[in-house]
């Protein structure tokens, strides 16, 4: 005869180590962990030196360049995360939109996507191999990152829309939302294209060893809530929920959003970006207790005397006021000429607080 007993409760979370998952899961921290948007880029000189020898995407192409990159702000800074070095742009090569990085004027897409029938011929992407070189540079970090977490990284279909349908940055995105009034079937069809494309990137990127990740829909505040609803939300859903499936914690990223918070939380994440036009407190509110955050110092505060700083990171961290699940970040990218000395200084002053 067979006995019945309880069967013991399986609590994993002493299992998730390191400050930066364990925020992600919302779970007690020894210190608010801290990373930044944008941690490799022109701000650090050592950087600078590899950018005088290659272009952006050759650093890209090349997967020991790329983890290079990914690990100079890890070395400099004491972070709590690495992000993989790519760009949000890179699956718009393989779709046959082209991508080029002219100087001064930022992502040029050769070949917009502006009717159904561009839509019909975007081509179709297997990350493994279209992308292999991401891959290969996740795969390298992962031998070289030992206790420090590697987060991968895609644009969500809207941002990734934005460029690929306006051919560059854009301030107006006319041509974008032209497109999803003036012909919703087309849009539909390019976001459908998109999520499916994004959300086996992500995958990809996950099997090949990223411990998180983060979509960035940097620009999807230009979008009224109704708008993104109807347009945003379900593709976005789409790419969040393949990652989580996947089975690591998702960051939702994006600004100008203090209207869209609901919404995006609706669409999914773990942890969700708050920019600095919100109060941090306010804005996790509106999201409420079942998610995280990450955010929320304007990026140009870096650019402030070191007492001005200080006050500001503390105002923040005060917000979340020992909460778990905050993450200490900017609101969007560190900026070009952003002093390395401050930046550091950040991640000392997150590293040393203590909640009162
Ligand atoms: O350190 C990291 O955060 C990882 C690397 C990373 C890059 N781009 C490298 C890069 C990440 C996460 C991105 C994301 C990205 N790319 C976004 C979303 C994040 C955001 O800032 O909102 C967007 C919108 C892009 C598209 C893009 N790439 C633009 C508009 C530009 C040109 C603007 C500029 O600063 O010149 C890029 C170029 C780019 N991608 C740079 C870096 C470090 C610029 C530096 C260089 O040219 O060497």
């Amino acid at each position: 005869m067979q006995t019945t007993s309880t069967p013991p409760i399986t609590d994993n979370s002493s299992l998730i180590t390191g400050n930066f998952l364990r925020a992600c899961n919302r779970l007690p921290v020894e210190t608010t962990p801290v990373w930044f948007m944008r941690q490799a880029g022109r701000y650090m000189a050592e950087y600078r030196a590899i950018r005088e020898k290659y272009s952006l995407l050759e650093i890209c192409y090349q997967p020991e360049l790329a983890a290079e990159v990914t690990l100079q702000p890890v070395r400099a800074l004491g972070v709590d995360a690495a992000i993989l070095f790519a760009d949000i742009l890179l699956p718009a090569i393989p779709l046959g939109v082209g991508l080029e990085f002219a100087k001064g004027e930022g992502p040029i897409l050769q070949n917009p996507v502006r009717t159904m029938d561009d839509v019909n011929n975007l081509r179709p992407v297997h990350p493994e191999t279209d992308l292999g070189y991401v891959m290969d540079a996740i795969r390298i970090l992962r031998g070289e990152l030992k206790d420090v977490p590697l987060i991968g990284f895609c644009g969500a279909p809207f941002t990734v829309a934005s460029y690929i349908i306006e051919g560059g940055a854009s301030r107006e995105f006319l041509k974008t939302k032209t497109m999803m009034y003036a012909a919703p079937e087309v849009w539909h069809a390019l976001m459908d294209k998109l999520a499916a494309v994004l959300s086996d990137y992500l995958v990809a990127q996950i099997r090949a060893g990223a411990q998180a990740v983060q979509v960035f829909d940097s620009w999807v505040g230009a979008l009224s809530p109704s708008d993104y609803e109807a347009f945003v939300l379900p593709y976005s859903h789409k790419v969040l929920q393949a990652a989580k499936s996947a089975g690591v914690p998702v960051i939702h990223f994006g600004t100008n959003t203090a209207t869209l918070l609901p919404l995006m939380k609706r669409a999914g994440g773990d942890v969700i970006g708050l920019d600095w036009r919100i109060p941090l407190d306010d804005g996790w509110k509106l999201l409420g207790d079942d998610v995280a955050v990450q955010g929320n110092l304007d990026p140009a505060v870096l650019f402030a005397p070191l007492p001005e700083i200080k006050q500001r990171v503390h105002d923040i961290l005060q917000r979340a006021g020992g909460k778990p699940g905050h993450i200490f970040n900017l609101g969007h990218g560190i900026l070009q000429h952003t002093p390395v000395d401050n930046v550091k200084a950040v991640v000392d002053m997150v590293h040393e607080y203590v909640h009162k």
